[in-house]
């Protein structure tokens, strides 16, 4: 497969196996175990040999793998940056050794787009639009406080990842379409529920009033209604909470009324990937730019939708 010093590299033939490396975030959340799994069932079915490494959200840890990939010789690299900045050295190694790169779900924060070959997944400023324009929608009943304004704390993803910074643009455009709506504190929990929750404490103690929260997944929110329950709060009523992603967990929380709503965000982007792989190897031209569908839930959908919610 590798190239002999020119740029394209010669392809596989459609029989030859393919060696994946797949350098993924972590652990973080529901819908990153979700995620993990698609990708090992999908390189399964597919017939492709997946190489599997946990960054543990450290950029470091990503650029290590990336490079041991390089060194094995792998057929595909395929990541999710843990963050957004920070990749071209790595990405222009790969690239020298002819070795196509994949982004899926997260992208890079670079000029040469030469440095990858296709980008899979959601549109996150959508994502974050959708959420703010639900809060729109909601008018003075959103202000929980009834004091003539609508005040927003959030939860931010982890700092320099794209869906953080995308999530929150998104909010905040949609947001101003009613003047009434502010964010009064905005801090990452690291898109996890335990960060969700620490975060939630101190936004509790250092704020009055907190009419709605806004967490940019599943999992901080799912902290931040433990530490809303613990202040004596009824989370969905007394605070109303708005996320991302629609993990079971998430969906059970919001047919239970303790979330007001979630814009989906989708984590199943194996068999996806795999074709894109597959095509990539064998030479193939693959789009640029590939988007997931998804939808919104209010608590009725989620009622609906729970039962046949896979992950
Ligand atoms: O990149 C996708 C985001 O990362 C998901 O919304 C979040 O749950 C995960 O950790």
């Amino acid at each position: 497969l590798v190239g002999c010093g020119d740029d394209k590299p010669e392809s596989k033939a459609a029989s030859d196996s393919i060696t994946m490396g797949f350098a993924q975030v972590g652990a973080e959340s529901g819908w990153r175990t979700a995620n993990t799994k698609s990708v090992q069932e999908a390189a399964k079915t597919a017939g492709i040999e997946l190489k599997f490494s946990d960054a543990q959200q450290k950029q470091e840890n990503q650029i290590k793998s990336i490079r041991s990939f390089i060194q094995q010789k792998v057929d595909v690299i395929a990541f999710s940056p843990v963050v957004e900045t920070g990749w071209d050295t790595v990405l222009m190694e790969a690239k020298r050794a002819n070795i196509p790169v994949i982004l899926t779900d997260r992208a890079v924060d670079s000029k040469d787009t030469t440095l990858y070959k296709s980008f899979l997944g959601s549109d996150f400023v959508v994502e974050g639009k959708k959420a703010g324009e639900w809060l729109v929608k909601q008018g003075d009943a959103a202000d929980v406080n009834h004091d003539g304004s609508i005040k927003v704390v959030e939860l931010q993803g982890t700092t320099g990842a794209a869906p953080a910074i995308d999530r929150k643009e998104g909010f905040e455009e949609a947001m101003k379409a009613n003047p009434k709506i502010a964010i009064a504190a905005s801090q990452t929990g690291d898109f996890t529920r335990d960060g969700g929750k620490k975060v939630m404490e101190s936004f509790l103690k250092s704020q009055k009033d907190i009419d709605v929260v806004f967490a940019h997944n599943d999992d901080m929110g799912l902290g931040a209604i433990e530490a809303i329950e613990a202040a004596g709060l009824k989370p969905g009523k007394d605070v109303q909470i708005i996320t991302i992603d629609a993990v079971k967990d998430g969906m059970t929380a919001l047919a239970d009324g303790k979330i007001n709503y979630i814009v989906e965000c989708n984590p199943l982007l194996g068999p996806q990937l795999m074709g894109l792989a597959k095509k990539v190897v064998a030479g193939e031209e693959v789009p640029a730019r590939v988007l997931t569908e998804e939808t919104v839930f209010d608590q009725a959908a989620a009622k609906t939708a729970l039962s046949a919610r896979q992950y």
